[in-house]
């Protein structure tokens, strides 16, 4: 089986909580690994070799969350077998805007580690910044687990 690692940078949980959600979807096809980035050093990842890196990333400020970012850019200059698939999805409370998603754009434009980039992105609305995600979150993150099925073929 390939192995997907999936990295959170979860403070409330909702993230942390989504990530093993898509993890349970695609554990009969996949070998995946949870992680949250504090503690986990981008080395580890590198060693790993994963086929598939799957992207945790809150808004903060909106902003995709810098630390995160910042994780993935160490992880760019240290990897020796690229990545081929990339897909990422977001946490927030505000209403969504597609400048929240600008940072991981450049982000991504920057890393060369990545040889695939998933088109579509997830994005789950929290009622409020400690959760729970929305009504109607539950099964957009399981049309989300196709998606991924789909694009990491
Ligand atoms: C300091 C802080 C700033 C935040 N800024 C935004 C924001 O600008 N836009 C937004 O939609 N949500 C914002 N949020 C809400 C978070 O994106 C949301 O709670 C997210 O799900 C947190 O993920 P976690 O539970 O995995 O830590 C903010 C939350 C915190 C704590």
């Amino acid at each position: 089986m390939n192995k997907i690692w999936i990295i959170h940078n979860s403070e409330h949980g909702n993230s942390e909580k989504i990530s093993h959600q898509l993890a349970e979807g695609l554990k009969d096809e996949y070998e995946v690994t949870v992680k949250s980035i504090r503690g986990l050093t981008p080395e580890e990842v590198a060693k790993e070799e994963p086929y598939g890196l799957i992207v945790a990333l809150r808004v903060l400020a909106f902003r995709a969350d810098n630390e995160m970012r910042a994780f993935l850019v160490k992880l760019d200059k240290l990897i020796q077998k690229p990545i081929s698939k990339i897909a990422y999805f977001f946490t927030h409370a505000l209403k969504w805007k597609k400048l929240f998603a600008k940072g991981m754009d450049k982000t991504l434009k920057k890393i060369g580690c990545v040889e695939e980039i998933c088109p579509e992105f997830l994005e789950v609305k929290m009622e409020k910044a400690e959760g729970p995600a929305v009504e109607g979150s539950d099964e957009k993150i399981n049309e989300y687990v196709s998606t991924l099925k789909n694009f990491l073929k």
